[in-house]
């Protein structure tokens, strides 16, 4: 007989606030905390009888549990490293204080195998996230080691059945349908546009089906959890528009003009649907053959109605431009591109080092982090970054601690004027970006395809 004293229903109570959805492992030892503990793990990717992988995973799953958590409520987790190597895990797009960044060799040391690591953060904003290894994580991530994070609206703007999350990853898989383990750390994908799978996954699962209830407004969120992979979508085909970028909230759903949608690695697009009819919905992805990666079965549910959701916009700071301190940021380098001195480790590379070191990519001619930052400003500081494109590639560039708005693309002012963690930028392109340097500490700066970030193309700025 266990007597329930009011002890343990406060405890019990506060911990059923922090924690609103199922899926969270919570130890009854200390409420509040979130366990969470990377391993190994086997699974058949394709499913049925196809040989089974070793993945690396979170709690031993792909994706790991996803994370809810209220917009200002505090996260508190408990990370536990099973692995038989160093990791870190980074929480992507939050604007958390720079100690719990989880990037390793930067914010913290890596935690060793066996090894804890306390993370504890208040999310500022609501809207779709994800957390993914930060130590090596072209391997890390590719081996499986990424989850949803989801911050929550105060109020939540739609019912659980009508919030569906679509991490889409694809796996590059040998003949026997297992995870191509041998090709990690490729110089072919390091030097070209990273490392792109064959077989595309939606929530770890090969096309999924999702039931929906009819007349329903629901909300789709897409992330982009591949390696290197820009995903192409086009909302127009199944009748969405855009509520939300990279987490921010817009002002209204908007219908795209311009499709598909590239959807770059780390990216993350709200999508808001209504079906009246009852005919399933197919989603595709479009770089190739168009795939259909998932479907949506809309089902009778007796609900329904109801006006339109309206989501609440996050509150971020406004940048100043005419007091903004301008930085260029000169993309260089991988095949079929030019590329001048590179200097690597306080040294210029020579012929020989660039196949020992593996750095091809270089930022304002410096490969992987540089002694000094990029820059180096006070907190409060208006900062416009100017990114200069001269590689035969496009990016998809991510800035930590911050998000930001994207002024000018290739001269043009950029129509949108969304915020956003992580942006697109074109082979030869240019892209003119403005932010807040509101957030103290050593912040990176990469590309998000994980190759080129290994390869050469991450830096770092700092926040005094
Ligand atoms: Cu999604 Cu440097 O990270
Ligand atoms: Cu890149």
């Amino acid at each position: 007989m266990v007597h329930i004293t009011r002890r343990h229903f406060l405890a019990s109570s506060a911990a059923a606030a922090f924690l609103p959805a199922a899926g969270f492992a919570v130890s009854a030892q200390e409420p509040g905390w979130v366990e969470l503990t990377a391993r190994q793990f086997d699974k058949s990717i394709p499913g049925g009888d196809a040989q089974p992988s070793t993945l690396w995973g979170y709690d031993g799953q792909n994706p790991g549990p996803t994370l809810r958590v209220k917009q200002g409520e505090t996260l508190r987790i408990r990370f536990k490293n099973e692995l038989p190597e160093p990791t870190s895990i980074h929480w992507h797009g939050i604007r958390l204080q720079n100690a719990m960044d989880g990037v390793s060799g930067l914010t913290q040391d890596p935690v060793p195998p066996g090894g804890t690591f306390d993370y504890t953060f208040q999310p500022p904003d609501a809207g779709t996230y994800w957390y993914h290894a930060h130590h090596e994580s072209w391997k890390q991530v590719a081996m499986g080691l990424y989850g949803t994070l989801i911050v929550e609206e105060p109020e939540p703007a739609f019912a659980p059945e009508a919030d569906i999350v679509l991490m889409l990853d694809d796996w590059r898989l040998d003949r026997q349908g297992r995870l191509d383990v041998s090709s990690l750390g490729q110089m072919m994908d390091w030097s070209h546009g990273g490392r792109l799978g064959n077989y595309l996954t939606v929530n770890g699962q090969a096309q999924p089906r999702y039931q929906i209830p009819r007349g329903s407004w629901i909300r789709l969120r897409l992330i982009n959890a591949c390696n290197s992979r820009i995903l192409e979508i086009d909302p127009n085909r199944f009748g969405a528009r855009v509520i939300a970028y990279d987490g921010q909230a817009l002002n209204q759903p908007v219908k795209l003009d311009y499709t598909p949608h590239l959807l770059g690695p780390a990216q993350r697009v709200d999508v808001l649907v209504k079906y009246d009819d009852a005919r399933p919905v197919e989603l595709q992805e479009l770089s190739g053959q168009p795939y259909t990666f998932a479907t949506l079965d809309v089902v009778d549910s007796g609900q329904g109605g109801g006006g339109e959701p309206q989501l609440p916009a996050n509150i971020l700071p406004e940048p100043d431009l005419e007091n903004a301190k301008e930085f260029e940021l000169l993309m260089e380098g991988g095949a079929m591109g030019q590329m001048g001195q590179l200097i690597y480790n306080g040294r210029v590379q020579s012929r020989m080092d660039f196949m020992a070191n593996k750095q091809v990519w270089g930022f304002n001619g410096v490969a992987n982090m540089a002694d000094d930052p990029f820059f180096s400003v006070a907190r409060g500081q208006n900062v416009i970054v100017n990114v200069i494109n001269r590689t035969s590639f496009m990016h998809a560039m991510h800035i930590h601690g911050h998000h930001f708005k994207i002024l000018e693309r290739n001269g043009e002012p950029d129509a949108e004027q969304a915020w956003r963690d992580t942006f697109l930028v074109g082979p030869d392109g240019t892209t003119k970006i403005a932010f807040v340097a509101d957030n103290p500490g050593k912040w990176l700066f990469h590309c998000h395809m994980l190759e080129h970030a290994a390869a050469g193309m991450t830096t770092w700025f700092e926040v005094a």
